[in-house]
């Protein structure tokens, strides 16, 4: 039987009946970080260090991978790290992150940064973006499923659909490089480790 939540054009969750568990809406684990960046945050060139978004950018996502899955998920990749605007100190900085999509194990978090002058009621604006798989793992650290998320408005439907299409490109890729090492090695080429 097809869950009740399964929407048109969504292709890649899991289907068969021991598959079936309950879905959970976007909402559910939407998550904010928020942080001022200080003197310690920045680069050699005074403004904040790009490590430090990046950082803020992983523990933001991975609080919603956590909170989605219900217990501990771990980084796979980050991919499509953006920086948009400097950040400098005095900023309070605004992490704002979501699962996109979901497959049998893993999540697809996307993840944008805002900034605004702490002190100052001027509109945030963006500085940043992300997209980060995380796997759920058990006691062994070994992949365990997660609960399909439900995409409730159309800009989550819109951010699932783009999700699926880089899912496609990553494993597109992967099976692309691992097919060219394995037949260099075949060839005798690339044996230094
Ligand atoms: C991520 C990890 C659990 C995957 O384990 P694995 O034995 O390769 O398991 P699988 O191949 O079944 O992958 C599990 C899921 O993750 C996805 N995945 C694994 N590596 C991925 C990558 N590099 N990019 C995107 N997705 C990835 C798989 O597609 C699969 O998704 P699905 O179940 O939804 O289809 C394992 O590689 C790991 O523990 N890595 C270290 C993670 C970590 O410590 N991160 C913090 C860095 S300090």
């Amino acid at each position: 039987m097809r869950p009740a939540h399964k929407v048109e054009g969504m292709t890649d969750q899991p289907q068969s009946p021991e598959d079936d568990i309950p879905g959970k809406p976007t909402a559910a684990s939407r998550t904010t970080l928020s942080h001022i960046m200080t003197g310690s945050d920045t680069n050699l060139l005074g403004t904040v260090h790009g490590g430090v978004i990046m950082k803020l950018v992983d523990d933001a996502a991975g609080a919603v991978a956590g909170r989605h899955s219900g217990g501990p998920a771990v980084t796979a990749s980050m991919d499509e790290m953006v920086f948009l605007e400097p950040v400098r100190v005095g900023d309070l900085v605004h992490v704002k992150a979501q699962v996109n999509w979901t497959g049998r194990s893993s999540m697809e978090v996307g993840v944008r940064v805002l900034a605004e002058r702490w002190n100052e009621s001027t509109p945030a604006t963006q500085v940043g973006s992300a997209y980060l798989v995380f796997a759920a793992v058990d006691a062994d650290g070994k992949p365990r499923r997660v609960p399909p998320v439900v995409p409730e408005t159309e800009r989550d439907r819109r951010r699932y659909q783009e999700a699926q299409i880089r899912r496609t490109h990553r494993l597109a890729r992967r099976r692309a490089i691992k097919e060219l090492r394995d037949k260099r090695a075949a060839e005798g080429l690339d044996t230094e480790v």
